[in-house]
């Protein structure tokens, strides 16, 4: 596969359409507040074994699959803060439900940056806007198969609270560059 080589960190890998079934069985992880005893962010849940199979069968090179974990991410908020992922360099989601959102990448205006952990952070922090400036963005479409590196900072942004939702290869075991620069190693 050849893309054009890019120095932002999201690249649209392709597109395609799938019939999956949307499970949300059991939480993997989840990053957010309760508001009026509901949740309000992002959890990641468990992905059965026979989805998995297919998801990565369909889009991961054989020899790479075992870099990944696949979840179903679900974001129910319209406004992710700027962020980068806890424990994890490199994310790619297949997107089924976009909620017509926007996906922005920012950089420090300074070297002084405030962070803050929230539960279940390790690694994982959210930073204000005010500290940053937007350097790119891009809006997946239905269908759509993003590569992000979440090691950077990054927020998502809607118009509405509808669920959002994604497929979601997650790997803390290889990078952003690892996968552009190898590209026919990593996506089939
Ligand atoms: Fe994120």
């Amino acid at each position: 596969m050849s893309l054009p080589v890019t120095s932002v960190p999201f690249t649209k890998i392709g597109n395609k359409k799938m019939n999956l079934p949307i499970i949300m069985d059991k939480i993997g992880n989840e990053y957010g507040i309760m508001v009026d005893n509901q949740f309000v962010g992002v959890r990641y849940y468990d992905v059965e074994e026979s989805i998995e199979k297919k998801l990565l069968k369909t889009f991961i090179h054989p020899q790479s699959r075992k870099h990944f974990h696949l979840s179903l991410m679900i974001i129910n908020h319209h406004d992710i803060p700027p962020h980068i992922d806890n424990d994890l360099n490199v994310v790619i989601n297949y997107y089924l439900q976009t909620a017509n959102a926007t996906t922005k990448f920012w950089n420090p205006k300074n070297t002084q940056l405030n962070a803050v952990k929230i539960k279940n952070q390790v690694d994982g922090r959210l930073f204000i806007k005010e500290d940053l400036e937007c350097m790119g963005n891009f809006k997946a479409e239905t269908n759509d198969l993003w590569m992000l590196d979440v090691s950077k900072i990054h927020s998502v942004e809607s118009t509405c609270n509808d669920l959002r939702i994604a497929y979601c290869f997650q790997s803390n075991k290889v990078t952003y560059s690892d996968i552009i620069n190898n590209l026919d190693k990593f996506i089939l």
